[in-house]
């Protein structure tokens, strides 16, 4: 049988860049189900629907064709009706759109069965806002990894700096907490740590010391 790791926890805890470096420290595959969230998004702004429960959802969700694969490299990538669309979904405007689309119920009952598929194939670490309390709450480990809005909100910055976005620290943080809010207050799955989960706070950790945690925990439980 396959072992799952359920990883949750709010935007910018870190969790796809440690996940990703457990996930290659214990041969797992890293499956980051955002990423998915966040592909529905960019299809609905392409189509201009609106991210509310609605006969047009329901619509552009029966002619889309969501799919995640691995190159190479192991990495993921996502396709939108067979386009790589795994950079265009890393804009702080497709962030927001995620969020709102993710609190439509028939968004995530869509994405439910292609979650569940990967994780019977392979030994996962699934990374996301309901894997241990819905997608797999048999997960063999389940980590609720969280840190302060203000950490979460520095390293976001950085990263888009990074990668050459001229944002405001200010805007990145109103945006985690916007985006903690609209997480945890919807109705279908809100972000909560699952029964029986671990909880690690990053907040005072370097990302080694994240990594490493991380790996101990897994290791302890499976
Ligand atoms: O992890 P991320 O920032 O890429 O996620 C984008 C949005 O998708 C986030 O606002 C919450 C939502 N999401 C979710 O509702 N359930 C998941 N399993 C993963 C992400």
């Amino acid at each position: 049988m396959s072992i799952a790791v359920a990883l949750d926890g709010p935007a910018g805890a870190g969790k796809s860049s440690i996940a990703k470096r457990a996930a290659k420290a214990l041969d797992f595959i890293y499956v980051d189900t955002g990423a998915l969230y966040r592909t529905i998004g960019l299809a609905a702004t392409r189509k201009g629907v609106e991210a509310k429960p609605s006969e047009e959802v329901e619509n552009l969700l029966s002619k889309i064709k969501v799919d995640l694969t691995f190159n190479d490299s192991g990495e993921q990538v996502v396709l939108l009706n067979g386009e790589d669309v795994s950079g265009l979904i890393r804009t702080p405007e497709a962030s927001m759109m995620a969020s709102k689309i993710s609190a439509v119920p028939s968004v995530r009952e869509y994405l439910l069965d292609l979650q569940r598929n990967i994780a019977k194939s392979h030994d996962v670490i699934m990374d996301g806002r309901d894997i241990g309390t819905v997608v797999l709450p048999d997960a063999q480990v389940k980590i609720f990894l969280t840190a302060s809005p203000e950490a979460r909100a520095e390293r976001r910055y950085k990263e888009l700096c990074e990668k050459g976005m001229n944002v405001k620290y200010e805007d990145v943080l109103n945006d985690v907490i916007q985006r903690d809010y609209n997480d945890t207050h919807r109705e279908t799955a809100p972000l909560k740590p699952s029964e029986g989960c671990v909880m690690v706070d990053t907040t005072e950790l370097d990302f080694e010391q994240s990594v490493e945690k991380i790996v101990s925990v897994i290791k302890e439980n499976i």
